[in-house]
Parts: C-alpha cells; sequence; structure tokens
C-alpha cells in the first residue's frame, strides 16, 4: 500500500501550529506531558485511543478520523485512471532533494489538447516525459509558487511555448495571472481556477469535471501546512474542495490520489 503523504504527527503538528498553540499549552489541555506530545509529532510514539481523542478535541480534529490514520486503518482507493471519459490524467513524480512533488499532465480524451500541472522542480524530466508522451501542452497551470512545484518551469515554457497561468501572488516570468472561477478551455474540456488560500496565499486549484488538481492544499486523509492561514486553508478544504461532486478525483502535490467523497469521510480535518 503507497503511503499516504502525513502521518499522525504530521496531522496533530500542522493542527497545533496552525491554531498557534505550544506543546505546552497542549499538554495542559490534553493532559498528555510534552515528551509524549513531541514523541508523537515525530512519529516515534503511536498514541493510544483515548490520547489521540483528547487531542482531537483540542485540536478540532475529527476523532475517529484521526485515530484511523494514527492506526494505519485507512487509506484511499487505488486512483482509477479510467475517471473521466472526457479525461486523461498522467502522473510524473519529480525528485527534490530526499522528497518529490508530483507533476501532472491533463489530456482533453477528444482532442488531445493537454496542460502540464506545476513542472516540479527539474525541467529536463518533465521535457523529457513530454517527449516520450508526444504532446505540446497548451498551458501550465501553477498550483503555486514553492520551488518543488514550480522550479523547472522556465525550461519547460521555453521548449513548450505554452500558456503559464498562476494565481495572485504571481511572481514567475511570463505567467497570465488568474483569478478565482476564470475559465478556460481545453479541447472540450473547461479548467475553472478555485482559489484555495492557506498553504500559499495565492494557492489555485484546477477543477475540469471530475478532475481536480489541488497542489498542497489537501493530501489523502490530511492537509497542506497552513505557511499562510490555517483558519483560509481549513475554508479552502472544507467549503471548496469538499463541496465538489463526491466523485471528483483530487490529485494533490504530494502523496496518493483520493476523492471527494473519500475525503468528505476520512480527512481528520474535517469536523464530526
Ligand atoms: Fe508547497
Amino acid at each position: 500500500m503507497p503511503h499516504l503523504e502525513d502521518e499522525f504527527g504530521d496531522i496533530i503538528g500542522k493542527a497545533r501550529t496552525g491554531l498557534r498553540l505550544s506543546l505546552e499549552q497542549l499538554a495542559h489541555s490534553t493532559g498528555i506531558s510534552i515528551p509524549t506530545l513531541s514523541a508523537m509529532e515525530s512519529y516515534t510514539r503511536k498514541p493510544s485511543r483515548e490520547e489521540a481523542e483528547a487531542i482531537a478535541k483540542e485540536l478540532n480534529l475529527h476523532p475517529s478520523n484521526l485515530l484511523a490514520i494514527a492506526e494505519e486503518r485507512w487509506h484511499p482507493a487505488p486512483w482509477n485512471h479510467n475517471h473521466d471519459p472526457d479525461a486523461e490524467v498522467l502522473r510524473w513524480e519529480m525528485p527534490v532533494g530526499a522528497y518529490s512533488a508530483y507533476c501532472y499532465l491533463l489530456r482533453c480524451q477528444h482532442t488531445g489538447e493537454s496542460a502540464v500541472i506545476d513542472t516540479g522542480g527539474q525541467g529536463k524530466r518533465v521535457i523529457a516525459q513530454l517527449r516520450q508522451h508526444r504532446v505540446r501542452p497548451r498551458y501550465i497551470l501553477v498550483t503555486h509558487e514553492h520551488g518543488d512545484h514550480t522550479g523547472g518551469i522556465d525550461l519547460v515554457q521555453a521548449e513548450t511555448g505554452a500558456t503559464i497561468l498562476d494565481g495572485q501572488d504571481a511572481s514567475v516570468p511570463k505567467a497570465e495571472q488568474i483569478v478565482d472561477g476564470q475559465s478556460y478551455a481545453l479541447g472540450r474540456l473547461k479548467i475553472t481556477a478555485y482559489s484555495t488560500p492557506g498553504h500559499t496565499a495565492g494557492c489555485i486549484s484546477y477543477v475540469a469535471g471530475l478532475t481536480a488538481f489541488v497542489g498542497d492544499t489537501l493530501f489523502a486523509g490530511s492537509a497542506g501546512r497552513a505557511n499562510y492561514s490555517y483558519t483560509a486553508l481549513l475554508d479552502s478544504i472544507r467549503n471548496k474542495l469538499l463541496t465538489l461532486d463526491e466523485n471528483v478525483h483530487l490529485f494533490p502535490g504530494h502523496g496518493p490520489v483520493t476523492t471527494v467523497g473519500q475525503e468528505k469521510e476520512h480527512n481528520p480535518f474535517i469536523t464530526a
């Protein structure tokens, strides 16, 4: 079974720092010691059911969803590659140091027109994939401007001549700025930009039919780190992404592919 991007320790660390609580404050309110909490956040100690429930209560996380991830009992169903008869999605893993990020290609099944979503840190690898699949993307869609997602963008743009679309904090050279709700045609697909701030101020998710590219806003069974705003991040997840059709497949920047339906049922950042 492929690993989730985030473990129990990541989830509670993101929620705790998002709420601006110190370990000391969380220890005080849960009755769990600071060293124990610290060991949990650094993956060296698993919580008991009672501990997970106490932490979930203080961090406004869904208790049984959190426990299921702590006990490694939940994982999204394997990605159904035929999830949308109108769209094909290819996923390419791009190593960045010790980690990796996903770059995606979205292609209209009817016309073959395509778009790259994020270019990873290594443009040459993306170009090699594009050549191998004989595609020349019309757009490069930027979910957010972090090096592990945009590092290769100049090379890919120079090679393909694609139009770069980026959100409100657009600083990528040559990018066309897009705003919430704006749509672009890609063959018979209609790609709509959803402003999903939280991880960064300008995070954009791209939705086309039953396909959504969510960058680092949401991970299967977790959320991105709230570098910009935790309140905004939760709002983007709960009130934007998870109001889409349950069958919409969510393609994150890291970790496995999931669906709106599965996240509504299993994500710990969903309130009980
Ligand atoms: Fe990021």
